[in-house]
């Protein structure tokens, strides 16, 4: 039996293991924090913990060219759009060009680990985009983050 092996192989990439309480809680505004985890260039994706207070929320935002994953750790949500619950344990998947607006339920943080394809363009009441999140503007928060708390910030971005 032979070993199938992809080619080319890169050997300047090598597997790596953060640990997640060495990264910052980073303030991204709308009373939400982030703890980001990587950043893909190639596909414009991130993996990041998004943490939110109880009774917190993140205003109604669609999701522009890039589908959702998440994974709940503490806490439960849901978005006020759909009828389900997330809760520990909970996977999530958000197809592009789905909107909804999460709230967080009960009386304890919520905490979830996210992986965000394309742009999170944030709607007003007139679906009128007012703010955006994407890949690029994460990684400079983090970057920015870095620089005023003097933290060498970790090589997150492949
Ligand atoms: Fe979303």
């Amino acid at each position: 039996m032979s070993l199938f092996l992809p080619a080319p192989i890169d050997r300047e990439l090598v597997d790596v293991a953060i640990d997640s309480d060495d990264l910052p809680w980073i303030d991204n505004g709308q009373g939400f924090s982030f703890k980001p985890l990587h950043f893909w260039s190639a596909t414009g994706t991130w993996a990041n913990l998004v943490r939110l207070e109880p009774g917190g929320q993140i205003r109604r935002h669609v999701h522009a060219g890039g589908q959702v994953f998440a994974y709940v750790l503490e806490g439960s949500w849901h978005y006020l759009e759909h009828d389900w619950v997330a809760k520990p344990g909970s996977w999530v998947w958000e197809p592009p060009g789905d909107v909804h607006t999460l709230e967080v339920l009960g009386d304890v943080p919520m905490v979830t680990l996210f992986v965000v394809s394309g742009v999170v363009q944030y709607l007003d009441d007139d679906d009128q985009v007012v703010q955006q999140d994407d890949f690029r503007g994460r990684r400079a928060k983090y970057l920015e983050h870095c620089r005023e708390h003097g933290l060498q910030p970790l090589a997150l971005m492949t």
